[in-house]
């Protein structure tokens, strides 16, 4: 088990994660590791080498070499990612990219591909992990790992309140049926599926504004991890 403390932040999409992530990130001077632009990036790249989506030894050869640079966000802001030496941070956020996204990652070979890339973000003092698979899989041995849920209705309002501020054209019936399907694909999958830890702390968002979340998760990480907060 590595020294290096990881918070785990799991959950489907529009449940708080990003904001709560690169809050704690900034908050303790931690890494951070937003998984989701990973796979958004793999997936802009499969389509920049016209690889199709269920490619799968094409994209896991892809998910090798992939050449990505992230940057811990400012808090309330989006990681910034480059690829390929191009800044892709806005092309990546659209719900197109984020349906192909899920669609790789059903690969296995692809998710085994990425994995080690993920684990090398521990670094000191510690990581935020954001995905689905962070307390599952990536970093099973994580002392606090949180499990955000909030109501289909309430996520999708909130998905389309942000795709909206970003410029984005966005209809909210069809966000809604993408975001459902997203989800099943992300829960149901063989490899890695989007589920709670056993041992996650489950926070239900659904009625709560985003600064109540990070309050509840502060408190969570005093309690856990008393060393890491000695600073903040
Ligand atoms: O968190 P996000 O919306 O940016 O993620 C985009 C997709 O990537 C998500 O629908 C499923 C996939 N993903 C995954 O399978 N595992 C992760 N750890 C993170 C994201």
């Amino acid at each position: 088990m590595s020294e290096i403390p990881v918070i785990t932040v799991d959950g489907p999409s529009g449940t708080g994660k990003g904001t709560v992530c690169s809050h704690l990130a900034n908050w303790l001077g931690w890494n951070f590791l937003d998984s989701g632009a990973l796979y958004r990036v793999l997936a802009v790249a499969a389509e920049k080498y016209d690889l199709a989506r269920d490619n799968e030894p094409g994209i896991a050869e892809l998910a090798e070499s992939l050449d990505v640079v992230f940057d811990r966000p400012q808090p309330g802001k989006d990681v910034t990612v480059i690829f390929e030496g191009n800044d892709i941070s806005q092309q990546i956020r659209t719900e197109e990219c984020g349906n192909s996204a899920s669609q790789i990652a059903t690969l296995s070979e692809v998710r085994s591909a990425l994995l080690e890339r993920q684990r090398k973000f521990r670094q000191k003092p510690g990581l935020v992990a954001d995905g689905r698979d962070m307390g599952t899989v990536v970093f099973a041995d994580a002392p606090l790992k949180i499990y955000l849920i909030a109501s289909a209705a309430e996520r999708a309002k909130r998905r389309y309140k942000q795709l909206k501020q970003k410029g984005f054209s966005v209809n909210l019936p069809r966000l809604t049926a993408d975001i459902a399907e997203r989800d099943t694909r992300d829960s149901q999958r063989t490899i890695s599926p989007l589920k709670p830890a056993d041992d996650a702390i489950v926070v239900d968002t659904t009625t709560l504004e985003i600064s109540t979340v990070i309050l509840k998760i502060e408190k969570l990480v005093r309690e856990t991890l008393p060393d890491a907060c000695s600073k903040c």
